[in-house]
């Protein structure tokens, strides 16, 4: 993935950010040594980046979708109030298998739940309100999840959504790809959609923060 900020000033923020707790970091060295695409993993910035946001906004609720490993859910679930608790979504089993595993080694076990299949179906199936909701998945379906969350937002509730700068793609027009596509698609459905505040951040590969306006 090409460095959307300088290579030498994301080495620096990493190396000024907490490190990961030693499992984070076990499970962070089995993702790249044994499953596809570590580059999907979040890592360190961004983990302790979701783990603050958690904190700051006292998030009881939380939704994920796209589990791969399970880092950015330990993350999460670092900073969860008593009694919280993260739905996190994965359709690869294999994914699920590994982040099922390290969730049940971490002192968050009794709190995060791994539902395997289809997000949509599994986001059907959940009941109630999030107060956050982690968007991390097949970037097609960006904004079938959108619009299937946005109406469950709690009122101080926020939708974070990741690779929303897929590695500057979006503003090469040569690429016409399915992916680059759909995180275009999303990123302009979210600008004009007047239900909502949104800020994109340059964090990593590009993070949206959006909240629905009262
Ligand atoms: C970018 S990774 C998620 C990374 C993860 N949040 C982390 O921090 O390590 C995307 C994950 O979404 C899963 N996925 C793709 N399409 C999905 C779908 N329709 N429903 C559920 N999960 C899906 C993939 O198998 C992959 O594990």
């Amino acid at each position: 993935m090409p460095d959307l900020v300088p290579e030498e000033i994301e080495r620096y923020a990493e190396e000024h950010t907490t490190p990961p707790v030693p499992l984070l970091a076990e499970l962070a060295d089995e993702t790249r040594a044994t499953l596809r695409s570590p580059q999907m993993l979040t890592g360190t910035v961004e983990g302790r980046f979701l783990e603050l946001l958690v904190w700051a906004s006292g998030a009881r609720r939380i939704l994920e979708i796209g589990t791969y490993s399970g880092y950015s859910a330990l993350s999460m679930a670092a900073a969860l109030p008593d009694g919280g608790r993260i739905d996190t979504c994965e359709v690869e089993e294999r994914h699920a298998e590994v982040a099922r595993r390290y969730i049940a080694r971490s002192p968050h076990a009794d709190r995060i739940t791994v539902h395997l299949g289809p997000a949509l179906e599994t986001i059907e199936r959940l009941e109630g309100a999030f107060d956050l909701v982690f968007v991390d998945a097949d970037k097609e379906n960006y904004v079938n999840y959108y619009e299937a969350v946005l109406p469950r937002i709690a009122a101080r509730g926020l939708i974070a959504a990741d690779n929303t700068l897929w590695s500057g793609r979006v503003l090469d027009e040569q690429d016409q790809s399915e992916g680059t596509r759909a995180i275009r698609a999303f990123n302009e459905h979210v600008r004009a959609d007047e239900r909502v505040t949104s800020v994109m951040l340059t964090v990593r590969d590009g993070v949206t923060l959006i909240r629905r306006n009262p």
